[in-house]
């Protein structure tokens, strides 16, 4: 439905009302905000676990003055298909289609949590539920980390950036791969990388050979880049990202292939210790989204140390998830 404002995806924001939404979190941080949701209702869809996003976007919309109603999707709600055409024989009674324009007689906006279930890149470039509701919604829909993007997170940590150095533009921000016992998605790289590259950062997105970034994620980056007066590169050296980095963003995500590269001890190196900060800029922090595995993609060393930032970032969630509701909600 067209005049309805989504955040499905960095593009739907854009870099221009991005710099707004980060201007108006700074605001909120600073002063507090007005009741912007007073007598509204965000639904709050979860098809997967979540302590940051659900706390906080749950007091986000408190603080301006309405109230969030979170649902477990599948525990306690039905499960939901999203594929068209289907025919529903299978565990989800309940499809998208109907369930989306439901929602909206009921709340004012609807936030989802739908992670990518095969970790492939052609469904993380599809982002189907979420586009599914943007399509079938009749209210706001905001995305609360998918297949493809978490925005949420993206826009907080351009938010931790700019407080950390007075702004984004031409900070060196060095976005490493890093080791895992699971195979994660790519949302939150992708998002940082977006968020930042629009943002004017300079980013060097580093990852061994058969974990790099979507190409189609790749070429959006560029692009915001090249707008921007920022920069994207990528390697598959960890150390030329280092090299002078004010920022280290560090998260572990899948490998590219639909059948993961064989296991190869060397990429354990690949988790920031100490050490990975001697050649960055002295100044250098550590980001993460968090949650994080101690000493399994992060050294323990790094996230107890003064360069660490994970707390602090997480807080920013709440402000700029404020801000992001009230763009949303914009008349
Ligand atoms: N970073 C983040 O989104 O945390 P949760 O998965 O706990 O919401």
């Amino acid at each position: 439905m067209s005049g309805i404002r989504h955040l499905a995806a960095f593009a739907d924001l854009g870099a221009e009302q991005a710099a707004r939404v980060l201007g108006l979190a700074h605001d909120y941080k600073r002063h507090g905000a007005p009741a912007l949701l007073a007598n509204k209702t965000m639904g709050l869809l979860f098809a997967d676990p979540s302590l940051r996003t659900r706390t906080s976007m749950d007091q986000a919309c408190f603080r301006l003055g309405g109230r969030a109603l979170g649902l477990d999707v599948g525990a306690g709600t039905w499960k939901l298909e999203v594929e068209d055409g289907i025919r529903m024989d299978g565990d989800k009674p309940e499809h998208v289609r109907e369930a989306a324009p439901v929602l909206s007689q009921y709340v004012d906006g609807i936030g989802v949590r739908a992670f990518s279930r095969s970790g492939t890149v052609d469904e993380e470039d599809a982002d189907a539920v979420l586009q599914a509701f943007k399509h079938h919604a009749t209210v706001p829909v905001l995305n609360l980390e998918s297949a493809r993007e978490h925005p949420c997170q993206g826009m907080a940590d351009m938010l931790t950036i700019e407080e950390e150095f007075g702004g984004c533009r031409g900070i060196k921000v060095a976005l490493s791969w890093a080791p895992h016992i699971k195979r994660l998605p790519r949302a939150v790289p992708n998002s940082v990388l977006l968020s930042a590259a629009a943002m004017g950062c300079e980013v060097t997105v580093a990852a061994p050979v058969g974990y790099e970034l979507s190409p189609g994620v790749i070429a959006q980056a560029e692009q915001l880049a090249a707008a921007s007066g920022g920069r994207v590169v990528q390697t598959n050296q960890q150390t030329d990202a280092l090299d002078g980095c004010q920022v280290l963003y560090a998260k572990a995500w899948g490998a590219t292939a639909d059948s993961a590269p064989p296991d190869d001890p060397a990429l354990a190196e690949w988790m920031p210790r100490l050490s990975h900060f001697d050649r960055a800029d002295p100044a250098a922090v550590f980001m993460h989204c968090l949650p994080v595995r101690r000493d399994v993609e992060i050294a323990a060393e790094v996230l107890d140390s003064r360069r660490s930032r994970v707390v602090s970032q997480a807080g920013n969630r709440l402000y700029v998830q404020m801000a992001l509701l009230a763009w949303l909600f914009e008349q």
